[in-house]
């Protein structure tokens, strides 16, 4: 909310100036500026702008009245225009209406009589409730159209290896192949391998678009995306490791404000820990995915990233955890995650040779090998993103109890 609504009172020449303000509502949300006893001097006085409503005050023979509200309707979007009127009911409130004006009060006419004080106070309630509705409904009226924000889900994990570009490419994949709008922007800045893990021939890279100068907008950056099968587009991350140093973390914040703007969601495949571009990038997320995989020390360092992203203030609501190489091999249950790392798994990925194969062949699994566990638990999350009925993967108990 803006302050205090900002009131003029403006006379036409037949108002009665006691008794308009007799009825000026006397609350804090309502500042008055100032009476004028001309609508002329009310006209320069809203030249000087900062009035968030117009009081015009009228009688009989309400033309001048109707103009001025015609004008500063036309003129000043932005403000309220009331009329105060005090005359035989001659159809003025729905002239009023039609020249701009949001309201009408009608006043009694008292013939010098003051009114008594339970009427004044009947009517400036009114005058009030009509100032704040108005002055709402501007304000509703004229403010800027809310710019569309997609969602931003960034893949982040303690450790390279744990399975971040697996997790983010094959969102990216998901996303793109139920009919979203998505970008993939690999910000593993030293070692990004998202393109080729989509077999995505070697192209304009996220150097090339740094190194390019100008301004970013939309139409610049989609020259620099290159578009999977899946539909999902992709900014590559730099070719070569002293390429990442010229991409500054300035950069990747307006970076992200254009592709919020622009797209229904962006994934960020990241590098392991928390550099200035992942800072940068749970800032601007939406949504985090920590991925981590089973082994104590691994959990150990998922457990301190979830608590990084604790400190730095991140709501849990918007953090899906999953557990990758998830299997019955490895000795540890979900209990054991949950206790851990004080939350139960949100996707748990079991380990499985068609996912380095799907890598090798430059095939995502999720839509390759759709039957696959892999597959299904990435599609699940994937969903989950979507708002659809997804359970993360079903049933939990057999990923990790086989054989027991
Ligand atoms: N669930 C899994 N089963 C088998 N291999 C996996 C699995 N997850 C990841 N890998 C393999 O491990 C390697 C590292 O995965 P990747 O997603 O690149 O990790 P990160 O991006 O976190 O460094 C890749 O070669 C990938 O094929
Ligand atoms: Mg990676």
């Amino acid at each position: 909310m803006a302050g205090p609504i900002r009131t003029l009172v403006a006379l036409d020449a037949g108002a009665d100036r006691d008794a308009v303000e007799a009825v000026l509502p006397e609350v804090p949300d309502i500042e008055l500026v100032g009476v004028t006893d001309s609508l002329d001097v009310g006209w320069q006085e809203l030249a000087e702008g900062a009035i968030d409503a117009v009081l015009v005050g009228c009688a009989d023979d309400a033309d001048g009245a109707l103009s001025f509200t015609e004008g500063v309707a036309g003129h000043y979007p932005e403000q309220a225009v009331l009329l105060l009127y005090a005359g035989s009911p001659n159809g003025l409130p729905g002239r009023a209406l039609a020249a701009g004006a949001e309201d009408v009060v009608v006043l009694p006419i008292t013939d010098g009589e003051p009114p008594s004080p339970a009427e004044r106070e009947r009517l400036s309630v009114e005058v009030q409730l009509a100032l704040e509705k108005a002055v709402a409904r501007r304000r509703r009226a004229t403010a800027a159209p809310r710019v569309a924000q997609g969602r931003m889900i960034a893949v982040l994990g303690p450790k390279g290896g744990a399975g971040k570009t697996l997790v983010a490419s094959s969102l990216a994949v998901a996303l793109a192949d139920a009919g979203a709008r998505v970008v993939l922007v690999d910000l593993d800045l030293q070692f990004g391998d998202a393109g080729l893990t989509l077999g995505l021939p070697p192209a304009k890279t996220i150097y090339d678009l740094v190194t390019s100068g100008g301004s970013l907008d939309r139409e610049k950056l989609a020259d620099y995306f290159v578009t999977h099968h899946s539909g999902a587009r992709v900014l590559q991350a730099p070719a070569r490791p002293d390429q990442a140093a010229s991409v500054h973390v300035d950069f990747v914040r307006s970076l992200f404000d254009v592709l919020r703007e622009s797209e229904d969601w962006i994934i960020i495949d990241s590098s392991p820990g928390f550099t200035p571009e992942v800072i940068a990038t749970i800032d601007a997320a939406t949504d985090i995915c920590m991925v981590g995989t089973v082994d104590a020390a691994a959990l150990k360092n998922t457990k301190l990233g979830l608590e990084t992203l604790e400190l730095m203030g991140v709501d849990a609501q918007r953090i899906k955890l999953v557990l990758n190489r998830a299997d019955s091999r490895v000795g540890i249950t979900p209990e054991d995650v949950h206790a851990v790392t004080g939350r139960p798994a949100d996707a748990l990925i079991p380990s499985h040779r068609d996912v380095a194969r799907s890598v090798n062949e430059a095939r995502p699994i999720v839509t390759s090998q759709p039957a696959s566990g892999p597959a299904r638990a990435l599609r699940a999350l994937a969903n989950s993103y979507l708002g659809a009925e997804a359970r993360a993967v079903a049933p939990r108990r057999r990923l990790f109890g086989r054989g027991r």
